[in-house]
């Protein structure tokens, strides 16, 4: 069975007072959560402080994105190990936010992938298709071109470490959440895919967050489609009240 993983992607918010502050409410407020893996995804100002703030608790950190190079001339840029160094233990990579502002393309999110799993940085590939092509029947083909040049050379051995999150663009930040049924249809089509390319075994172990807009109102049915493994969320991770209640759902 896959154990469900709900990660919030803090974005561009917090300053490193203020995610300390969010992260002890958190805390203290998820301490009955046994059965679901929570990460916290802040600026990379913050990671430092709120790894030694989450010191000895469950909950994980998680940066927003890394370069792909070990080190050298890149300003701006922060490598994998300078993460693992400060206590972050996942990585998101490839969010629709960077490839549409930063020009992220399948190349380099495959590269930072890659570079991530070398370094024992455990990837959450982000893949989404934008509203123009899921009403113009694209979503699938966008999805699969998304997914095989992004793990284009990853192992086997490596993939078990990987997951995905499905992050639908129309849905992001906009209030507009896919319904649990376009979800299962898009986790399905992904797991089917991740089968051709890693067989059925190893396919069904890989965890795929569904992203876009989830709330405390509708975790619970998206969490009961057999594939939707977790969640990816923005606005609604930036209370403890609300994330809280999200990693809280009740299993139907
Ligand atoms: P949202 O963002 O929950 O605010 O829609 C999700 C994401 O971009 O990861």
């Amino acid at each position: 069975m896959r154990r469900p993983i709900i990660v919030g992607n803090w974005k561009m918010h917090k300053t490193t007072a203020e995610a300390v502050a969010l992260v002890n409410a958190l805390r203290a407020s998820v301490t009955q959560v046994q059965d679901v893996d929570i990460g916290v995804a802040p600026p990379f100002t913050a990671l430092m402080a709120v790894a030694e703030a989450l010191r000895g608790s469950r909950l994980f950190v998680v940066a927003q994105n890394m370069h792909w190079e070990p080190q050298g001339a890149f300003t701006g840029e922060i490598s994998a190990a300078m993460l693992t160094g400060i206590g972050c233990t996942r990585v998101i990579i490839g969010h629709s936010e960077r490839r549409q502002y930063f020009a992220e393309t399948d190349a380099t999110v495959n590269k930072k992938l890659r570079a991530a799993l070398n370094a024992q940085l455990d990837p959450l590939l982000c893949i989404g298709e934008t509203l123009d092509q899921r009403e113009g029947n694209a979503t699938f083909s966008v999805l699969e071109q998304q997914v095989r040049h992004g793990l284009a050379d990853i192992a086997a051995e490596s993939m078990a470490r990987v997951v995905i999150a499905y992050e639908p663009i129309w849905a992001i930040g906009t209030g507009k959440t896919a319904t649990p049924t376009q979800a299962q249809e898009v986790h399905a089509f992904i797991r089917s895919l991740l089968g051709e390319l890693y067989g059925k075994a190893l396919a069904d172990e890989v965890r795929i967050q569904y992203g876009g807009s989830v709330n405390a109102g509708n975790i619970q049915t998206l969490m009961t489609q057999p594939d939707v493994d977790g969640a990816l969320v923005g606005g609604a991770s930036l209370e403890a009240s609300s994330f809280a209640q999200i990693v809280s759902f009740q299993r139907g």
